[in-house]
């Protein structure tokens, strides 16, 4: 009887993922963009695309357009934690599972999301911790430090502080002065640099920041005072984006802490598997390493990112 259907009914439907992306902020966001939209060819997944610009109620948007036009799965990046409720219970409602990739939500039934794949922000942050109290083990007196933080009430920006200070709250000399969001960008990051070097000088002995992108804006603001980048001021940071090692390589990086992108294989992977109806886990863990300015030169020819 298959032998009487039309042609058409043969192929089988690809699978419809709708994503929404927090934009295209940084090196990494670029990267995981990338990882994506290829993996989503790989895969043979129909890809909805859509960029928020780091703004939630774009994101809003894209979601229920999303649910309109009935695709399989939705997944997305949140742009920041808190807010989702409704949106999710109307995912819930039309029966589209949800993806979490990279960045969580703060909500509390926990059904309205299927699983949540990507990095621990918190232990990134306590990463930048430790290196920074081995770094400064034999250091006397005051260490004083100034954050960069990522987007206000962003999933990284909310854990890697948290992380960060956990670990050097152990230590009464690690003295953040000033902290305040660079948004994730190198416009922004230089631009809060300029304003912590202006209020705090040569006070400043080490910059924390949440992204690589920061560092690198930081990094020339650092230099536009007549500073030495990593000599005069420690600069830690994280992603481990290429930018990041070439900065390393030029001496003017400390360390980079790393947070993956790549994780277009396992969202296709997951979206496939939830179709098919099998179980997947709550929670899958990106496992990252840490790359201090020492081995950035040997490591840089393997990097993917
Ligand atoms: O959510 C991951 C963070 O978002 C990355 O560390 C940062 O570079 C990006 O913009």
């Amino acid at each position: 009887a298959a032998g009487l259907l039309p042609g058409a009914a043969w192929a089988q439907k690809p699978i419809v993922l709708g994503f929404s992306q927090v934009g295209a902020e940084s090196e990494w966001r670029t990267a995981n963009t990338e990882s994506i939209k290829s993996a989503a060819k790989e895969a043979g997944i129909e890809l909805k695309f859509s960029d928020a610009q780091q703004k939630q109620e774009n994101q809003i948007k894209a979601i229920r357009s999303f649910i309109a036009q009935k695709v399989d799965v939705i997944a997305f990046s949140p742009v920041v934690e808190s807010g989702w409720e409704n949106v999710l219970r109307e995912a819930k409602a039309a029966k589209i599972p949800v993806v979490l990739t990279d960045r969580s939500v703060n909500v509390k039934d926990q059904s309205l999301y299927v699983t949540f794949m990507g990095s621990d922000f918190v232990e990134e942050g306590r990463k930048a911790g430790r290196w920074l109290v081995d770094k400064m083990k034999d250091q006397k007196g005051d260490i004083n430090i100034v954050e960069l933080q990522g987007t206000v009430g962003s999933a990284p920006a909310i854990d890697r502080k948290k992380g960060f200070e956990e670990i050097i709250k152990a230590d009464a000399k690690f003295k953040i002065l000033r902290s305040q969001t660079g948004d994730f960008t190198r416009a922004k990051g230089k631009e809060v640099m300029e304003a912590f070097l202006k209020a705090e000088g040569k006070k400043i002995n080490v910059l924390y920041a949440h992204n690589d992108d920061m560092a690198i804006g930081a990094i020339q603001a650092i230099e536009e005072a007549g500073m030495k980048p990593a000599k005069d001021i420690t600069i830690i940071s994280i992603d481990a984006v290429k930018g990041a090692f070439e900065a390393m390589i030029a001496g003017k990086l400390n360390v980079s802490v790393e947070c993956s992108p790549l994780l277009g294989p396992q969202l296709m992977a997951a979206v496939k598997d939830i179709k098919a109806g099998k179980a997947v886990q709550k929670r899958i863990v990106t496992e990252e390493g840490i790359f201090p300015m020492e081995v950035a030169a040997a490591e840089f020819p393997k990097r993917k990112y």
